[in-house]
């Protein structure tokens, strides 16, 4: 078990018998489980490698800037876009969330260097003039004055949502005017530009298409609503964030067909791109229901869409040529790409998986999945009896369908594993006829999707961004703007506070994972096993095929006690449950669900919660 953590060869006893508990044997599913393991831990440090001052790959780039690739040649991407700096950084915000404490000082500086960033005059002009809007600097915090698709505006608006997700963890740990005096002022210069500048046409995110993009007016619309809730919870206000939210996404409606969604206004080309399934995992809310209007992840239009743009990649990559119609394909950015000859890359592959794992964490929060006549053609193929109706989760209907989308979804990801390279690496792209990595080595934005793919597939979900409260569609589509507010930032330091993790004059180190004993009396029959499931990827993202299996090694008659020992990361908070399994029937615990917070204070390395079977 070299590969994998002690949690994954629990999970990998928990799927074969305790017969067979010394030699688990490695179903394609565990497999992929181990591999993803081991993925997420190398990508987690090739992110880093990537990011100034001290990441090993990009010596010369200042502290917390993100650069696209250590490439400098064929192609050259020793640079720091915004867009792809705002993706990975929101990556690296839902990992410190989820409790991997170490990022702190690595998301720090990304928040000060971008305050530096927005007051540098570049080529598209300077902080109040639509310099937001510039594409990509030098890596060392200079413009680039080069030639360029400029401007691409989709930059403030992802660069203000992974802000804001930091800026949110601050308001909920008790450090209020970090977030205020800090984060919001950057925050706002973003919001404050995408409310002037989103309905003024730009180049999309492949930097080829000046026009209307999907991606672009998706992730500006999540900005705006998120930006205004932001606003209020550090006492301040966002009236160009609600003035405009409404009119983009008035506006984002256009982009529906009737059967896909159009990647751009303005290209000459079919417009099946992935830039659209982009648009949909960027802007997935987990309490969000299937709706149309934003392109939820499991709607009918953004599942309609999935297939359209699937397809299109079927015919036209030697390397899909085995492939049947209800199996996974190799993905790339759009069918007409000639870039390096026109590949499938890491990441669009990658988003065609995420978008059905969103969409599978959405039925299960729901309850039901739905097939309607624009969904049916997505369906069809997975399942061939699929027809127009709505499905319970109780029902042997909607099991056999979400089983058939897991699978589904996990061939996108053995494909990336199969092209992978052995020591983890994922360049831009891989070839088309043989699946060699080409185009830029070790690109952040691969490393960054996989995580996403990894927290994703085990149902951790980020943060809702307020998607249930913005559904409202103006009556008329206005060409609108406003004018928000420019002020430049200066962050010197980050304050050390009392309790605020990572403080180097902490007394003693607070650890990043503690040892959770889980003990549970439940009186068992001869056969029956105990397992513990939940909501977080170490306690199996609440499939209980996928669940801790618990150790009877204590149990007496008098004291029927099952337990179990699992490294999690501190501060992470879960819901759980225990499962009772015999002969592979699942008995599970009465609601409501158990919750727990890992602790996270000096000193502290392990802790127990004892339970009582319900
Ligand atoms: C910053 O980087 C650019 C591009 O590599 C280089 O031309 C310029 O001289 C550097 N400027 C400074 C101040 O180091
Ligand atoms: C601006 O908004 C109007 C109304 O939604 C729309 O018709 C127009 O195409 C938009 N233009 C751009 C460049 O976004
Ligand atoms: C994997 O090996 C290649 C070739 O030696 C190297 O360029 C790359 O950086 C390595 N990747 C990782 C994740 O260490």
């Amino acid at each position: 078990m070299v590969l994998g953590s002690f949690s994954s060869f629990l999970r990998a006893l928990a799927l074969g018998s305790t017969a067979v508990a010394l030699q688990p044997i490695l179903t394609q599913e565990t497999s992929l489980d181990l591999w993803l393991q081991t993925e997420a831990t190398a990508s987690r440090q090739a992110i880093l490698d990537n990011i100034g001052a001290d990441g090993q790959w990009v010596e010369g780039a200042s502290a917390g800037v993100v650069i696209a690739s250590p490439s400098k040649s064929d192609p050259d991407y020793f640079y720091t876009w915004t867009r792809d700096s705002g993706l990975v950084m929101k990556t690296l915000v839902d990992l410190f969330k989820e409790g991997d404490r170490s990022l702190l000082p690595t998301i720090e500086e990304y928040v000060s260097s971008q305050a530096r960033i927005q007051g540098i005059p570049n080529p598209s002009g300077d902080l109040s003039s639509g310099g937001l809007g510039e594409p990509k600097l030098n890596a060392n915090e200079t413009a680039f004055t080069g030639a360029w698709g400029r401007p691409q505006r989709d930059g403030p608006a992802l660069r203000a949502t992974a802000m804001i997700a930091f800026g949110q963890w601050l308001l909920d740990h008790g450090h209020a005017s970090m977030a205020a005096d800090l984060v919001w002022p950057v925050v706002r210069n973003d919001l404050s530009y995408v409310a002037q500048y989103w309905n003024q046409s730009g180049f999309d995110l492949w930097e080829e298409v000046p026009g209307s993009s999907f991606f672009t007016i998706a992730v500006s619309h999540r900005a705006l609503v998120e930006g205004s809730t932001f606003a209020k919870n550090v006492g301040s206000s966002c009236p160009y964030c609600d003035s405009q939210a409404p009119q983009v996404r008035c506006y984002l409606q256009s982009f529906w067909t009737g059967s896909y969604v159009l990647a751009n206004f303005g290209s000459g080309r079919s417009g099946k791109d992935v830039n659209t399934l982009l648009g949909s995992i960027h802007t997935f809310d987990p309490q969000a229901k299937c709706d149309d209007a934003t392109f939820q992840p499991c709607s009918a239009r953004a599942l309609a869409n999935h297939k359209v743009v699937t397809d299109s990649f079927r015919s036209i990559y030697a390397i899909n040529s085995d492939r049947a119609e209800h199996q996974a394909v190799a993905v790339g950015r759009y069918p007409e790409d000639r870039y390096y000859n026109g590949n499938p890359w890491f990441l669009a592959t990658l988003a065609a998986a995420e978008q059905l794992y969103d969409a599978l964490y959405q039925w299960d929060h729901i309850g039901s999945l739905t097939i309607t006549d624009v969904s049916l053609p997505f369906f069809k193929p997975l399942y061939s009896s699929a027809s127009v109706g709505t499905y319970a989760s109780s029902t042997t209907v909607y099991k056999d369908i979400v089983e058939a989308v897991e699978s589904y979804a996990d061939e996108y990801v053995q494909i990336v594993q199969q092209y992978a390279a052995s020591n983890g690496s994922m360049a831009e792209q891989y070839s088309k006829t043989d699946g060699t990595q080409t185009s830029a080595r070790d690109l952040t934005w691969s490393y960054a999707a996989l995580l996403t793919v990894h927290s994703r597939r085990n149902a951790v979900a980020p943060a809702p961004w307020g998607q249930s409260a913005a559904t409202s569609i103006p009556s008329t589509c206005s060409p609108t703007f406003a004018t928000g507010t420019y002020r430049s930032v200066v962050i010197t330091s980050w304050p050390t506070i009392r309790g605020y993790p990572g403080a180097p004059d902490s007394p003693c180190q607070t650890p990043t994972t503690v040892s959770v004993t889980f003990d549970v009396t439940a009186p068992t029959v001869y056969g029956e096993h105990v397992k513990i499931v939940g909501s977080i990827s170490q306690l199996g993202g609440w499939n209980p095929r996928k669940a801790v299996a618990l150790s009877a090694d204590r149990y007496t008659m008098d004291s029927p006690l099952w337990t179990g020992t699992i490294q999690l990361p501190a501060g992470q908070s879960f819901e759980y449950k225990f499962i009772r399994v015999q002969n592979g029937v699942v008995t599970w615990e009465s609601d409501p669900n158990r919750k727990y917070t890992v602790p996270v204070a000096c000193g502290v390395k392990s802790s127990v919660q004892n339970d009582v079977w319900r």
